[in-house]
């Protein structure tokens, strides 16, 4: 292969490289049915009149130095000196769907090695830059980015923006002239700004239009940007945040990105989702023995702090009887905890509330059938707690300063050598000393003055809560690790790549959830997505939803309820042990098929479902979140089926299904479908659709198709 032109290849997309002299993408979209490097050529571009003399590319580190005037890849110095590097490419190593590039500014003696590689099933690319000191003096790093090129005609960027009980928020940006910008100070990667953009054609919708989505993999604070150079060149740029100081280089010292991960898709928002779901299911995601997604009971909605061995039993055997697979039991078992205010730190059993241990409680549930699990925060103190006392120096801060609490709260610093020994070892005695197979790994508050030894600590924070998991992960590899930061506050690939679950929100109001799942969905398969049956009155929001909204809305995800089961009556418990079966029997199809969601027209119906691999049966679901727009709801065209299948459609579950006739408010008929079964071929229903029933707000159906 010409080391000059590199061309990394997948099913549908195809990255074109030009490596000397220095390095630039020049490429990056549908894969190309014929090319050589010489078509290259065909890209030279003007130079505009009243502008530097020479063309400037768009290079992996978009240097200041070469005449970039935009956002730099690359920003820092060593005390004012080499501040303005230029990098040369000085090595290409090229092997199977990867590349790496080794450039050199040989004055600031600094070394740039920039790996990328393309998955050749999926198209997902993922891209780091590591920067290397290679003077005696040590360079101040305040920037290193990673920054993707794309085409004139991305004029439209979503982002995501959101809060507490409020994640995954998408939102549109025209990207017309100059920056767009989203960035967590908070230490973790936030409910605020998930950190990733999609940008694309005008109007990109789920089926249609060019987009190229960019995902920071990192758990800690980050920066991403999308701009449009005066010339009216587009990048999109993702990099970890660094505090001012918290990065210098010493002499053979480097830095490195996290993995930023890319895919392009021709065919809208699905295409993009589809290529991650598959990617993580095929590279990140690693399930202990491969079993399916146990379904779970979390005790903390049933309970909160009030924690009675005999009581929790009694939720354990209710909670079998109606198919729970997983019991966890929540904040609130140990040492002190007997509210938010105190105890965390202090991780010993409390012997008050359980004296005799909590092997009583595992072997009750284990008898039952069902595997056990346990919350926990590790990398937080509460300042009335015994570990306080005894070390109020663990924590992470600037010393001097007075910083506020968070949920009554401070942060340790991990990079204290004893905190996370102390960690390690309290982890490590409630994971060896219980069959504990699963862990809520909790995270209440964001990092304020993060200081460790006078100076700024955020980013080796990050560092080392990925070091105690890791830690954790190799002496427990059969524990499961859910990732919950207050709900949804730290979910992204890095974190991803060391648990198998994430607790999506606080905010169980089924309503609420369809949007925060969906946004989520963009990026995550549903199989690592914790969607719990909540409270007939939900406790976020106090809106009531029948147990058929509630329980499919936590149907697709990885499911279980947030509940009391032992206070819940009859019609409540038929209706948990209904949705826990109807998933339990569609579970393969949920967790390994291709998730779709539908455009249309009336945006008061959200339609999106999954289709099996092979494409023979597929299970969409219809929620009404509002007032139907129009009388009539219109109809569903299927994305994802063989057109020349016959399928049968069927209404796998219609909890509120009324016609006038049986005491409904929006419907005299039902649409024909619904009163006799019914074959149409997959391309009618691709094409034409099928006619929808009007639902009342606030609620959803589920239809099945399946290859007769
Ligand atoms: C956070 C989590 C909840 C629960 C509580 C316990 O808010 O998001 O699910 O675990 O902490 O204190």
């Amino acid at each position: 292969m010409n080391s000059e032109i590199v061309r990394l290849t997948s099913t549908d997309t195809d990255l074109i490289i030009r490596c000397h002299p220095f390095a630039e993408i020049l490429y990056w979209g549908p894969k190309l049915v014929r090319f050589s490097p010489e078509d290259v050529a065909s890209l030279q571009r003007p130079v505009a009149n009243g502008k530097l003399d020479v063309d400037l590319p768009l290079t992996f580190a978009m240097e200041y130095g070469r005449g970039q005037f935009g956002s730099p890849g690359i920003e820092g110095h060593s005390d004012g000196y080499h501040a303005a590097p230029v990098f040369t490419t000085t090595k290409v190593d090229i092997k199977p769907g990867a590349v790496t590039v080794t450039s050199e500014d040989e004055l600031a003696a600094l070394q740039l090695i920039s790996e990328l590689r393309l998955d050749a099933q999926t198209g997902v690319l993922q891209i780091r830059h590591t920067l290397k000191n290679l003077h005696h003096r040590p360079w101040q790093l305040h920037r290193l980015a990673v920054t993707l090129p794309v085409p004139e005609h991305a004029v439209e960027a979503m982002a995501f923006h959101g809060r507490w009980l409020r994640e995954f928020q998408p939102h549109r940006v025209r990207l017309e002239h100059g920056g767009f910008i989203q960035e967590s100070r908070r230490g973790r990667s936030s409910h605020e700004y998930f950190p990733a953009f999609v940008v694309g054609d005008a109007g990109f919708s789920e089926q249609r239009g060019a987009v190229w989505g960019v995902h920071l993999g990192w758990s800690g604070n980050h920066r991403l940007r999308a701009d449009v150079k005066t010339d009216g060149r587009r990048v999109v740029q993702a990099e970890a945040l660094y505090l001012p100081g918290e990065i210098s280089l010493g002499e053979g010292e480097s830095c490195s990105t996290p993995w930023v991960y890319a895919a392009f898709s021709q065919a809208g928002l699905n295409g993009m989702s589809q290529a991650y779901h598959a990617f993580l299911r095929q590279s990140l995601i690693r399930f202990s023995a491969k079993q399916t997604r146990p379904v779970h009971l979390n005790t903390w909605e049933g309970i909160y702090f009030d924690h009675d061995p005999a009581y929790i039993m009694q939720m354990a055997s209710k909670a079998a009887e109606i198919g729970v697979e997983r019991f966890i039991i929540d904040d609130g078992w140990f040492r002190g905890r007997n509210h938010d205010q105190a105890g965390l730190g202090d991780w010993y059993l409390d012997e008050q509330k359980y004296p005799e241990g909590l092997m009583p409680i595992i072997e009750h549930v284990k008898s039952l059938g069902m595997s056990f699990g346990i919350w926990v925060e590790p990398e937080m103190i509460n300042p009335d707690s015994d570990l306080f006392r005894l070390h109020p120096d663990w924590v992470l801060q600037l010393p001097g300063y007075q910083q506020p609490t968070g949920r009554y709260q401070y942060v340790l610093d991990l990079n204290h050598p004893d905190v996370f020994d102390y960690l390690l070892a309290r982890l490590s005695w409630l994971l060896s000393e219980h069959p504990v197979e699963y862990i809520k790994w909790d995270m209440n508050r964001e990092l304020v003055q993060p200081g460790h030894q006078g100076k700024l600590a955020a980013d080796a924070q990050t560092h080392q809560f990925y070091r105690l998991l890791d830690e954790l992960n190799r002496r427990f590899p059969h524990v499961e690790i859910e990732s919950c930061a207050s709900g949804g506050g730290r979910i992204d690939y890095g974190v991803l790549e060391r648990t198998q679950r994430f607790w999506v929100s606080d905010n169980n109001d089924a309503l609420e959830r369809q949007a925060i799942q969906r946004g989520m969905s963009y990026f995550f398969p549903p199989e690592v997505m914790g969607q719990h049956i909540g409270h007939r009155r939900c406790h976020a929001t106090q809106r009531q939803h029948s147990i058929g909204f509630r329980g499919l809305t936590a149907l697709f995800g990885h499911m279980g309820i947030e509940l009391d089961p032992v206070q819940s009556d009859e019609e409540e418990l038929h209706g948990y042990r209904h949705y826990i079966q109807l998933h339990k029997t569609l579970r393969p199809l949920l967790h390994g098929g291709t998730t779709w969601r539908v455009d249309m027209p009336d945006d008061t119906i959200q339609v999106s479902g999954v289709v099996s691999q092979d494409q023979t049966c597929a299970v969409f679901m219809m929620a009404q979140l509002q007032m139907l727009n129009y009388s009539l709801a219109g109809k569903v065209r299927f994305p994802g089926l063989l057109p020349e299948a016959q399928y049968e459609v069927s209404l796998l579950d219609s909890p509120e299904i009324k016609t006038v006739r049986e005491g409904g408010g929006t419907m005299r008929e039902l649409p024909s479908w619904l009163r006799q079964p019914m074959v149409v071929s997959g391309d009618w229903l691709m094409q034409a659709g099928l006619a929808l029933p009007v639902l009342a707000p606030e609620s959803a159906l589920l239809i099945g198709l399946k290859q007769v």
